[in-house]
């Protein structure tokens, strides 16, 4: 069965408030050009340094998705919808060759040769001092631009559901990352068509965790 394509997409508001953790998916497939759209959205993340540390792993094979659903405590939701998205985070990212991204930056006009030099240094001097946060550095990025694919799902009429439930090496032994220390797991997200609707467990009120200036202080809006 095809789908209805959403000929406008929901506007950022919209989306949020719409988003649910969606738990069941139709196999229904999501068109080429749709994904195509969603990787754009999803790697137009902003990352610390433009270093864009993600590595994304879109997988749509059914042997690699049960394989994945395994690694996943057998959650469905990967079996079901037709891509999950696993977001993969290159912990030494600023350490390797920065090249590509300082020359985009050069061409695109938005970094003159003054910013380039500093960076040259600044982002292997920074990721140095980073020490055992260069984990949770890259990680950072990486479920910034799963958040950017989510909200871009939604808007396009699509669904997803965060996922963290997991076991981080079985995760790497299915996209074939074991032999690599320096690439962590950061988040999973199946991407389809919801087989059924959610509803909104509902928000804490400000009160609980939202202060103004200080901890503590209530933000009264
Ligand atoms: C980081 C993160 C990890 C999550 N992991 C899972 C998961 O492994 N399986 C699952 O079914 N839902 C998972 N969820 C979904 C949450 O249960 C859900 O976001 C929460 O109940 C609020 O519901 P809502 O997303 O519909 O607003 C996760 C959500 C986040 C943000």
């Amino acid at each position: 069965m095809s789908q209805i394509t959403q000929t406008q997409p929901l506007d950022v508001p919209t989306a949020i408030a719409q988003r649910r953790s969606i738990k069941t998916f139709k196999s229904d497939p999501i068109t080429p050009e749709l994904l195509k759209q969603l990787v754009e959205l999803t790697v137009a993340a902003p990352s610390s340094y433009n270093i864009q540390d993600w590595q994304i792993i879109l997988v749509q094979d059914e042997a690699q998705k049960a394989a994945l659903s395994a690694a996943s405590w057998n959650q469905q939701q990967i079996v079901q919808a037709p891509v999950t998205f696993v977001f993969a985070a290159n912990t030494k990212a600023g350490e390797q060759d920065l090249t590509p991204i300082l020359e985009q930056g050069l061409q695109t006009g938005a970094w003159n040769e003054k910013t380039v030099d500093y960076f040259k240094t600044a982002i292997p001097q920074f990721q140095a001092t980073l020490g055992d946060k260069q984990r949770e550095y890259a990680i950072k990025d990486a479920i910034i631009a799963a958040t950017h694919l989510v909200l871009a799902a939604e808007s396009l009429g699509l669904s997803t559901c965060f996922m963290n439930g997991w076991i981080e090496e079985k995760v790497k032994e299915v996209i074939g990352a074991v032999d690599n220390p320096d690439l962590a797991i950061a988040v999973l997200v199946p991407v389809g068509y919801a087989a059924e609707p959610r509803l909104n467990p509902g928000r804490l009120p400000f009160s609980y965790n939202v202060s103004v200036d200080r901890i503590g202080n209530p933000y009264q809006a």
